[in-house]
């Protein structure tokens, strides 16, 4: 069966998931983002690298982290950056989305990097375009509904790496709701290909997949147990806008059993770290004296983000 991610050479040519994708792959997105961490800190931070291209952002669900440092990795490639202005375009008059997708690309788009609340809305996209013949057209997934956010994924492994450098003898704790995270199901992926020692999925039974255990992770209920020992704690929001119903009873209940405090944070290694995909909701998952505090690797993960999404355009634009 054909990968979508993959053109006729076996070249990544979409980054639509980390599931499937190679360990190499991933440790070269992953050096490719470390030659370009110092273009930021340039006078003139831009390298010609797509200089000449058109990188479509379309996202449909809200963003900040995402949609930003894609803006800002596209142009310090030197590539012409549109913002679809999803709210204001004609999908609100019933335009679908791949009749979008074929005007951008008259418009002469070389890339779209698409947030969606649909899972797999990204692989639609990528299908539409081989199927019209247009492989040349890259797509990178910024994230689709549970499913993957794979740019993120990259991100905390970058962020991991760079703090622990290797991930061959790391405890690594994924806490909070999983069920409906793309990001963990990323991190996950990325971790178990990666060669964690240990991925811990901690969490209410509501809030964890039923299956989670068949992706190589070890279920906690207990906070405590679950983040004991740990080098790397990555916190997740409670993602109300995909939740049916109440799956909790109250956020202050919540942070009772699963939200970071210090005297939490204190049952892991002493030199852990703590990272958060954002948005944060403080007082829910996390006590600000742990987001703000010396263990929190927070907007680290931010800044790294730039470097990575720099990597996989650059990877998929063919250089
Ligand atoms: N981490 C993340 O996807 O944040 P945004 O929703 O702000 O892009």
């Amino acid at each position: 069966m054909r990968n979508p991610q993959l053109n006729a050479h076996g070249e990544l040519n979409h980054l639509l998931s980390i599931d499937g994708l190679p360990r190499d792959v991933i440790t070269h997105i992953l050096d490719t983002a470390s030659s370009f961490l110092e273009v930021s800190d340039r006078d003139v931070k831009k390298v010609p690298l797509l200089r000449g291209k058109s990188v479509f952002n379309v996202f449909f669900e809200n963003s900040t982290r995402t949609r930003t440092t894609f803006e800002i990795a596209a142009k310090r490639l030197s590539a012409d950056v549109i913002n679809l202005d999803v709210a204001r375009s004609s999908t609100a008059k019933g335009e679908t989305l791949l009749d979008t997708v074929d005007n951008l690309v008259a418009m002469h788009a070389d890339m779209f990097v698409v947030r969606h609340a649909a899972s797999g809305a990204p692989y639609l996209i990528a299908e539409h375009l081989h199927r019209t013949g247009r492989d040349d057209v890259h797509v990178v997934n910024a994230g689709d509904g549970r499913h993957a956010h794979p740019t993120q994924g990259l991100l905390d492994m970058y962020t991991i790496r760079h703090y622990k450098q290797d991930f061959a003898n790391l405890t690594v704790a994924i806490v909070g709701d999983i069920l409906h995270s793309r990001v963990a199901r990323s991190d996950i992926h990325a971790l178990t290909t990666l060669g964690a020692a240990e991925v811990r999925a901690v969490g209410p039974q509501t809030l964890l997949p039923t299956d989670v255990e068949r992706m190589g992770v070890r279920v906690c209920h207990d906070l405590r147990e679950g983040v004991r020992d740990c080098d790397v704690i990555i916190m997740l929001r409670l993602q109300n806008e995909r939740m049916n119903g109440a799956l909790l009873p109250s956020a202050r209940e919540y942070f009772n059993c699963y939200g970071l405090t210090p005297e939490v944070l204190a049952l892991a290694r002493p030199d852990a770290i703590v990272m958060h995909p954002g948005p944060m909701n403080r007082g829910v998952e996390i006590d600000s004296d742990v987001a703000d505090g010396p263990q929190a690797v927070i907007l680290s993960q931010v800044s790294f983000g730039i470097a990575v999404r720099m990597a996989v355009m650059s990877i998929l634009a063919g250089n």
